[in-house]
Parts: structure tokens; sequence; C-alpha cells
């Protein structure tokens, strides 16, 4: 598995799980929970979470299926922004801690920019590091302009990590984000890498797939890992998805196929609003 190194020198996978819209109803909990194990039965060590999805039933999804096997994995969770101030955000974490049932969060991220001052929520979310509560934090939907303000906080250079929307279709964070987060050693987590599904409809991804056995969501997926410093968390409950989007961390895709991918979703020669779902 292809690893993505985050700023104090742990390796991470460079495809983990994603889970919104897990955990919303009770009926399809069961088939969620199998999914989640099957995950972890497949190799998967990274998983994705927000005390959002599903009003916390995502992180219980997580909490029962991960149950045995914490040690094994990375688990991501986010802080709502209206939670996001300095007691606000002691008081979610110890929820999700208690939903995921287990005594640390791997990476814990602000969810995406709201009206408390960021110098709190570092400041929270450096409180809790000192705790062991959680042993990284970062940022999602995070712009430049962002990501410059963060800096200017004290402490907010500790910032592990910011989650946005990237994909082969998505790519305007190519302009300045992304090299701007390379230049510091910050790993970009791509959420939606392909597209909430739509990139499996996609004829040129699929016309490449053929060469590689591949489906087009494969070769999205395999698009998404092969940039540097990015870590591509696909959703999936059906076992078929969970089984193809592990073994796209595997394709290599040529300097042939990936001009290709550009001709047809050409990456961006300006500067572009962060894409967000
Ligand atoms: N930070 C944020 O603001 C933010 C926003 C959005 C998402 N996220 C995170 O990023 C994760 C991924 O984004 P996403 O769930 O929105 O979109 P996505 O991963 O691009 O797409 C998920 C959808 O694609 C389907 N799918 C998965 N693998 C497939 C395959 N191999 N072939 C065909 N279809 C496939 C899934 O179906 P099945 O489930 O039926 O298998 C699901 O409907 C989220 O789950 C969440 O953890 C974060």
């Amino acid at each position: 598995m292809k690893s993505v190194t985050l700023p104090a020198g742990e390796a991470v996978p460079a495809l983990g799980l994603g889970t919104w819209k897990m955990g919303a109803s009770a009926r399809s909990r069961a088939q969620e929970i199998a999914a989640v194990r099957l995950a972890l039965d497949l190799g998967y060590r990274l998983i994705d979470t927000a005390e959002m999805y599903g009003e916390g039933g995502a992180e219980e999804v997580i909490g029962e299926a991960v149950a045995g096997r914490r040690d094994r994995v990375f688990l991501v969770s986010k802080v709502y922004p209206h939670n996001a101030s300095r007691k606000g955000t002691l008081a979610a974490c110890e929820s999700s801690l208690k939903r995921l049932r287990t005594d640390r969060i791997d990476l814990y991220l602000l969810h995406w920019r709201g009206t408390v001052p960021l110098a709190e929520t570092v400041d929270a979310f450096e409180q809790l590091k000192r705790a062991g509560k959680i042993r990284y934090w970062g940022v999602s939907n995070f712009d430049l302009d962002d990501m410059n303000e963060l800096w200017a906080v004290e402490g907010g250079a500790h910032c592990a990590a910011n989650q946005v929307y990237y994909s082969a279709s998505r790519r305007g964070i190519e302009f300045d984000l992304l090299p701007w987060q390379r230049e510091r050693g910050v790993p970009t987590m791509a959420y939606c890498p392909i597209d909430e599904g739509a990139l499996a409809g996609s004829a040129p991804l699929a016309a490449i797939g053929k060469a590689h056995g591949a489906t087009a969501a494969q070769i999205a997926l395999a698009w998404v890992m092969s940039q540097p410093g990015v870590i591509a968390i696909p959703k999936a409950v059906k076992p078929e998805h969970l089984r193809q989007n592990f073994a796209a961390a595997i394709i290599e895709l040529s300097a042939d196929e990936l001009a290709r991918i550009d001709r047809h979703f050409p990456p961006p020669r300006q500067r572009t609003p962060l894409a967000m779902v």
C-alpha cells in the first residue's frame, strides 16, 4: 500500500475508507457494520468519519465494527464548526471518543470554517493532543487564504492535514493550495475522489481502465493516489466497491495515461475557489 507521510514523520496509507451517509438509519446499520468489518479484513487501515455523519451514527457504526481491532486503524474524525469553541471542542471530542469506543482519535479535523476564532480551536486541539485524546489535528475545506490565516495563529502550523474535495474532475487545488501544502509537507485528504460515484460512469476513465482490467472508478482512485502527498478516502458499502477500491491502490498509471486524463480533465490555469459538497 502506498503511503503518505504526516509532518511528524508517521506514514499513513494513501487509501482510506470514507463513511459519509453511514449511520443515518437503523435499517442499514448491520450492512454498514459489515462493510467496515470487510474493509478491515481487506486491509483498509484508515477510516474517515465525523460527528456530523448520521449525527454520531457513523461513529457508532465504526466503534462497533472496529471493536477488538482498534490498534490496526488510523481513525480520523471531525468537529462541527459550531462546536469548535475551546470548551465545545473538548466536549465534542469526548462524545466522539465514546461513540468510537476508543481512548484516542488519530487525526481530529475542524470540518469547515465557522465563526469561532481559529486561535480558540487550535488551542483546544493542542490541549487534546497534550491529554493524549487526539494524536494529530488538522482542518477541512480550508482554501489558501484560510491556511495562511491558520499559519499566522500560534500553533497553527502544527496542522497535520487539510481534507478537501479533490478528484480528476475537480482539480482547482492544483493551482495554488496543493503546491502550498506540499511545500510545507501538509498532506491533502481527497474527499469525493470518485465524485460521489459519478466518475464510475466516465467513458474516458473506463477506456483507460481496459488496459488494467479496471473500472472507471478504480482509475479515478488510482489517479488521485498518483498525486504526491494525497490520501484518497472513497466511501463504499457494497462489498464489490470495497474490493475494487482497495485494488485500485496498486494500479500504476503510465505517463501517457496521465496525459490522456489531463486532456479530458485539464488541470487549472487560474485560481479556482475550493469545490465543496
Ligand atoms: N470533509 C468534508 O467536508 C467531506 C465532504 C464529503 C465527503 N467527505 C469524506 O470523504 C468520503 C468520500 O466522499 P463521498 O462519500 O462523498 O464520495 P465518493 O467516495 O466519491 O463516492 C461514494 C459513492 O460512490 C460509490 N462507489 C464507491 N466505490 C465505487 C466503485 N468502485 N464503483 C462505483 N461506485 C462506487 C459508493 O457506493 P456504495 O456506498 O453503495 O458502495 C457511494 O455511492 C466521505 O464518505 C467522507 O468520509 C468529507
